[in-house]
């Protein structure tokens, strides 16, 4: 039997805090940062839907429609601030059912010191303990093996190889497509505790 549909429309915004970083909900007035961020072409080649150099009205719009997503509960989008400095994003997105996707970018001055995995570690928990999620997909561009280190940090566990057309690279390219179910979550939390 198929399992009822999550709850997640009406949450309440919230704030999560993780041993460096604090995660909120973005705002509007993220876009600014988020341009910033996304006009480095070694961040944005990577991120499959995103436009290259991205467009400054775009990213207005796209961060004016977070809270409905948010209140609608079909995506939810937080800023990664370090020391009061936003430095990325990571989200869940295409929220239907029990599944939702995990998504995350950070600046690059900020990779290698773990942060996307503890940004991505708080998400999780907060995808299947809050929002009650069954099931996470995921997944990286195959000549990105920094996110894929990530996603297999966090218990994901790969499933298909494919081609998929990249906004950003305005080309094909190879996709690896990963999932983490609830159940494979708890039971590893549990073996770390
Ligand atoms: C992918 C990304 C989020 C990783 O962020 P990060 O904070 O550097 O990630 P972490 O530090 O948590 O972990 C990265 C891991 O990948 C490893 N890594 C980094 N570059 C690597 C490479 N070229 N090959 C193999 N492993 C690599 C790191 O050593 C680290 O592993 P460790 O924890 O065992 O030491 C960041 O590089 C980024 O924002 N990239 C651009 C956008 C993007 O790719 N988003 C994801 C789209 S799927």
């Amino acid at each position: 039997m198929r399992p009822s549909a999550a709850n997640t429309g009406n949450r309440p915004a919230v704030t999560l805090t993780t041993d460096r970083l604090a995660l909120r909900p973005t705002t509007p007035a993220d876009a600014q940062r988020a341009f910033e961020i996304q006009s480095d072409w070694d961040v944005t080649r990577m991120l499959r839907m995103a436009q290259f150099p991205p467009d400054p009205d775009d990213m207005t719009g796209w961060f004016g429609v977070h809270r409905q997503e948010w209140i609608a509960g079909t995506a939810f989008r937080f800023a990664i601030e370090r020391k009061g400095h936003m430095i990325g994003l990571v989200d869940l997105d295409e929220i239907d059912g029990e599944e939702g996707e995990l998504g995350y970018w950070l600046e690059k001055p900020s990779w290698g010191q773990g942060y996307a995995f503890e940004a991505a570690q708080a998400v999780v928990s907060f995808a299947f303990e809050q929002l009650g999620l069954a099931r996470l997909k995921s997944g990286h561009a195959a000549d990105n093996p920094a996110s894929g280190k990530v996603l297999l940090k966090l218990g994901f566990r790969p499933e298909k190889t494919m081609r998929k057309a990249s906004r950003s690279r305005g080309e094909e390219i190879l996709h690896q497509s990963y999932s983490l179910a609830s159940e494979a979550w708890r039971n590893r939390s549990g073996a770390d505790r």
